[in-house]
């Protein structure tokens, strides 16, 4: 009880949340109705029901389908700001937030659109919250990188608007290097780069991540543990792995919480933290990850906690001296 309260009140950073991951069962159907969107399930308790998966790929079609109800630039707004409420409950006091624009061009919805309702969220969030935040624009791994490129060209009148670029969606058979040329351009342009790697693939996509992309975070990179001595790079780089403890367990990437190596990570000296993922479709916020995690694993204790939401602050980009007043 004591260990919990000081995980939900604790001040944290949240690096690894997909906003569309974030769209609850009520707001699809509320959103489903303002839009005239018709949704294949009949209510709220049918799609729920629905969120029974069994890998990475049977989330992501749902995820996708569950996106389809946003079409203008008030419903990224309300999506977004919903989140940020939570988030704020949660102590979190500055948030990354992924998004994933090809979701919504590949509808005819536009850039701009997407863009500018999310910002107008994150300004209402730090005005009225006190929450400060960033976007990381995702390329989907599944699409081409021609289609990246697409994406990017589409998103370069918004660059002011976001901190970075990410690697999402399907991973399994979409290794990294697939997108070496656009991640090189987005450097180029002065993005920050990060990229999913070893949560459902192998070690060596997170190799390719740092070799190729030169990420400069690994998101879940989980799988690293089945290599000693990329643990060992990934602890001397300091490289922060941006854990999601919940989404592991969801999609099977672990049997159980009791199994998950988020101790291991720790043990080892990684920079991990610990994020929601898609908080909607998983069970959770990031306060529920930290009590699930720290429920299921009694070897997490206090200190780990603080370790944590150091680590938060210290894996974000924002500028250093920010970063001294947190840590
Ligand atoms: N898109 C949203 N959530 C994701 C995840 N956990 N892995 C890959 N792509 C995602
Ligand atoms: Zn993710």
């Amino acid at each position: 009880p004591a260990l919990q309260a000081l995980l939900c009140r604790m001040p944290k950073a949240e690096l690894h949340i997909h906003i569309e991951g974030s769209l609850e069962p009520e707001l699809i159907f509320a959103l489903a109705q303002r839009n005239g969107v018709a949704l294949p399930y009949a209510n709220v308790e049918a799609l729920r029901a629905a969120y029974a998966f069994t890998d990475l790929q049977s989330f992501l079609d749902i995820y996708y389908a569950g996106a389809s109800v946003l079409l203008h630039e008030q419903d990224f707004h309300d999506m977004a700001w919903a989140y940020f409420q939570r988030a704020a409950a949660d102590h979190v006091v500055h948030a990354e937030l992924f998004f994933d624009p090809q979701t919504h061009t590949e509808r005819g919805v536009a850039m701009g659109t997407v863009v500018q309702g999310l910002v107008s969220a994150c300004e209402r969030a730090q005005r009225e919250l006190g929450v400060s935040s960033a976007l990381i624009l995702c390329f989907l791994r599944h699409l081409s990188e021609e289609a990246a490129f697409e994406t990017l060209e589409a998103a370069l009148p918004y660059r002011q608007h976001f901190t970075g670029v990410g690697l999402d969606s399907s991973e399994r058979g979409h290794p990294p290097e697939k997108f070496a040329r656009v991640f090189a351009r987005c450097r180029e342009l002065g993005l920050h780069v990060v990229a999913h790697a070893g949560e459902e693939g192998p070690p060596a996509y997170i190799e390719s991540a740092l070799d190729v992309l030169k990420v400069e975070r690994i998101d879940h990179g989980v799988r690293c543990v089945e290599s000693p001595a990329l643990v060992q790079r990934l602890a001397a780089l300091r490289m922060p792995l941006t854990v999601c403890p919940l989404s592991n367990v969801k999609l099977c990437v672990y049997r159980t919480m009791a199994e998950h190596q988020l101790p291991a990570l720790l043990a080892a000296g990684l920079c991990a933290t610990v994020n929601s993922d898609d908080p909607a479709y998983f069970g959770g916020y990031i306060n529920q990850n930290f009590v699930e995690t720290f429920a299921a694993l009694p070897q997490l204790g206090r200190d780990h906690a603080y370790t944590l939401a150091r680590n938060s602050f210290q894996a974000s980009f924002v500028p250093a001296e920010t970063k001294q007043r947190w840590v």
